[in-house]
């Protein structure tokens, strides 16, 4: 199979951006292929798509080119596609075939040559690399005939993906699952080498806080908060999408590492303070944990015992470093875009204005506390954006109210405004198609 490493050809007029042809195959997991889409278009990556019939029983083309905002494409024979473009075409115009997912049925077909539909038509006639992620029931990706046919697509230079093990659509436990969507998206993107040259924020290193701090009182117990950690954890896997070196210095929580993300894992805030610290210089700080204002300065190294009356044990604190004013103040290494949070229960447009002046921060990300239970472990937040003043003419901070939304709907709108800030300052990567980047945002 002959390889070429970029298109030739793409419609987007004077701006080329890569592509992906998305083959997607019959299977539960189907739906997953539109969260990969949604992610590589954000990344400027086009993604013209293929829905054969049995993917057509699980998802709509609609919502397919919804998502991807090109045509999709669904029957080999059908007179308008052909016109538009043939199915030879298709595979010439990507950069990278991608199945997913790529059921038993489709992998077979392709193994024996057959050309009867727009899919094995082009899988016959792809001059590409192609990738097939594979997801199955367990005893149909365990079955002699498939890992024949695989062995067989490999040997051709067809890459086929693990599946992940765990439990399936019909309930059956072992090997046969889509792998996580972060991992395919890193993984095209890798097969692409688009991260070391044409994703916006490649080259750059993002230091992320994340989660509550705990400050230890003796060996059993320690006064913490109801930080989840979800919304630095969406942020850091957002800016490792735009092809940032980041590294998350993570509280306890209970979430799992974002992928192609350095995870530092601390406890207490002095411990966070020092791994940011050894962690820069950076380029980008987005300081998102909870960090306790005071540590317990006379810690136990034994169990305190309940005490005979009435009063408590007499704790008494010290104040711990602040993390983002200390980045954002740094004498030499101060990033060139440093943002915080804050949760506010009151005058929230007024506190956050002057918490961005006294932290020294570009922005700072507000909410509004009105029911605790309705932001900690939440999967939305609404937040309130103040960025610091650009100019002598306007003196004070920029309000922006964002929608209510997901935190990882929030996390790619921070990562947009920071592309867009960081572009201001210095174009950031002549070979990507930035503008398509920041729209497709
Ligand atoms: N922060 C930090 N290090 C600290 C305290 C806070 O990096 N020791 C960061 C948080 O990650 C967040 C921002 O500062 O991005 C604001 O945190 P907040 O607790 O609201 O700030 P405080 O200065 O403690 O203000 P308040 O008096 O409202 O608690």
């Amino acid at each position: 199979m002959t390889k070429e490493s970029t298109s030739t050809n793409n419609r987007l007029g004077d701006v080329h951006a890569p592509s992906v042809l998305i083959i997607i195959s019959g299977g539960v997991s189907a739906y997953k292929a539109l969260d990969l889409m949604r992610m590589l278009k954000k990344a400027g990556i086009r993604t013209p798509a293929i829905l054969t019939k049995g993917g057509a029983e699980f998802i709509t083309p609609l919502s397919v080119s919804a998502l991807s905002g090109e045509a999709v494409y669904t029957d080999l024979f059908s007179l308008k596609d052909e016109q538009e473009m043939g199915h030879i075409r298709l595979s010439r115009d990507a950069d990278l075939i991608a199945v997913i997912p790529a059921s038993a049925n489709m992998i077979a077909r392709t193994t024996h040559g057959m050309a009867d539909d727009l899919a094995s038509a082009v899988l016959l006639a792809a001059d590409k690399d192609v990738q097939f992620y594979p997801a199955m029931n367990p005893q149909m990706w365990a079955n002699a005939a498939t890992q024949d046919n695989i062995r067989t697509l490999r040997k051709r230079g067809i890459e086929v993906i693990e599946p992940d093990s765990g439990e399936v659509a019909c309930g059956e436990v072992g090997k046969g699952r889509l792998p996580d969507i972060e991992a395919i998206y890193h993984s095209i993107i890798n097969k692409l080498s688009l991260s070391q040259r044409t994703l916006p924020l490649s080259g750059k290193h993002a230091i992320v806080t994340a989660g509550p701090t705990y400050e230890r009182i003796d060996p059993i117990r320690f006064i913490g908060n109801r930080s989840s950690g979800k919304q630095g954890y969406a942020i850091a896997g957002a800016l490792a999408r735009q092809g940032a070196k980041v590294t998350l210095i993570s509280g306890p929580t209970a979430l799992d590492a974002p992928h192609n993300v350095k995870t530092l894992h601390v406890e207490s805030a002095e411990e966070m303070y020092k791994a940011a610290d050894s962690a820069l210089p950076c380029d980008i700080a987005i300081c998102c944990a909870a960090v306790a204002d005071w540590r317990v300065d006379n810690q136990s190294n034994t169990k305190i015992k309940k005490q005979e009356g009435p009063e408590g044990p007499a704790l008494t604190f010290t104040e711990n470093q602040d993390i983002l004013k200390y980045i954002s103040t740094h004498p030499n290494k101060r990033p060139a875009f440093v943002a915080g949070f804050a949760a506010e229960t009151d005058n929230v447009s007024e506190n956050a204005q002057q918490k961005l002046l006294r932290k020294g921060c570009d922005a700072l990300l507000a909410n509004h506390i009105t029911d605790a239970d309705t932001v900690f472990g939440a999967d939305e937040n609404k937040i309130l954006y103040v960025s610091a003043a650009k100019n002598e003419a306007q003196t004070a901070p920029h309000c922006e109210p964002w929608d209510k939304q997901s935190k990882h709907g929030v996390a790619d709108m921070l990562v947009r405004k920071i592309i867009q800030q960081l572009e201001k300052a210095a174009p950031l990567n002549h070979t990507s198609p930035i503008t398509t980047k920041l729209e497709a945002i």
